[in-house]
């Protein structure tokens, strides 16, 4: 009997383990919030938030950084050298519980990024973004979509100029940058700008 309690007490331990410290996160985010912000609200629109991002999301993205070539990024990058995985989880952890940014209609939703953000262009070959990043821009934990509403449109911009140079590189089956590939600069600001000012329902 004693042995089975110490059996399942290990399992429990390796359960907690495996999954990451809010606290600790909390702690290990003091040298990201320059950039993120205390409460993962970016301090500059070309600055990604965290708040209330997918924690797997995050993770992934921090292991690609590190792995360097399916992420470049000469500003986040050295952020990354010195965090094991314990850290990427605990970080991750600590980020994807802060409430989610507000929607951030500034620049208005414009009507040509709410089209092709929920019907995305037939004849151009371009999919419906809400197809995978939800109808909230919620995206989908389970599937790896982050969450896209709230998001800073010009970081947005961006990343879909990334994958449509290749330069990242990280998209599963090449999702997005064969999407991008079809976008126009203009296409990209403007499904941009609705992202950004999508309101979305709480965490
Ligand atoms: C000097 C500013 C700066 C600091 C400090 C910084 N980052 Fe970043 N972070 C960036 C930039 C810029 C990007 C976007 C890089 C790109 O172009 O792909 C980014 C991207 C990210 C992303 C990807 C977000 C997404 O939506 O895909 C994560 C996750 C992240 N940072 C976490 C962290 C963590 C954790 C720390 C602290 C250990 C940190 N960052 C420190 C600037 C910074
Ligand atoms: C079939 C699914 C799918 C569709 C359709 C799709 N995306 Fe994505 N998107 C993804 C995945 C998966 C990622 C994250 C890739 C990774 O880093 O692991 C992503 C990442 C992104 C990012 C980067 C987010 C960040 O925080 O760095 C933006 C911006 C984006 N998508 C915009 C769009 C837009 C705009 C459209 C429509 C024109 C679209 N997506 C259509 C699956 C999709």
């Amino acid at each position: 009997m004693q042995k089975i309690i110490s059996f399942m007490l290990l399992c429990f331990s390796m359960i907690a383990n495996s999954a990451g410290d809010v606290a600790a996160g909390g702690k290990k985010s003091a040298v990201c919030a320059a950039c993120h912000g205390v409460q993962g609200i970016a301090a500059s629109p070309i600055w990604p938030n965290l708040a209330g991002q997918h924690a797997n999301y995050l993770v992934k993205q921090l292991k690609d950084f590190k792995q360097g070539n399916l992420r470049d990024s000469s500003v986040m990058g050295p952020f990354v050298l010195a965090l094991t995985e314990q850290d990427m989880e605990d970080l991750a952890a600590f980020y994807s519980r802060l409430p989610r940014p507000k929607a951030n209609p500034a620049k208005g939703l414009t009507k040509a990024g709410e089209l092709l953000y929920r019907g995305g262009d037939f004849e151009k070959h371009i999919p419906a973004c809400i197809a995978c990043h939800g109808p909230s821009g919620t995206g989908n934990a389970e599937a790896g979509f982050p969450m896209v509403s709230g998001q800073q449109a010009p970081y947005m911009v961006a990343q879909l100029q990334q994958f449509k140079d290749g330069k990242r590189h990280n998209d599963l089956n090449a999702i997005m940058r064969d999407t991008s590939l079809r976008l126009s600069v203009d296409e990209m600001t403007a499904v941009a700008e609705y992202m950004a000012g999508m309101t979305q329902a709480a965490p």
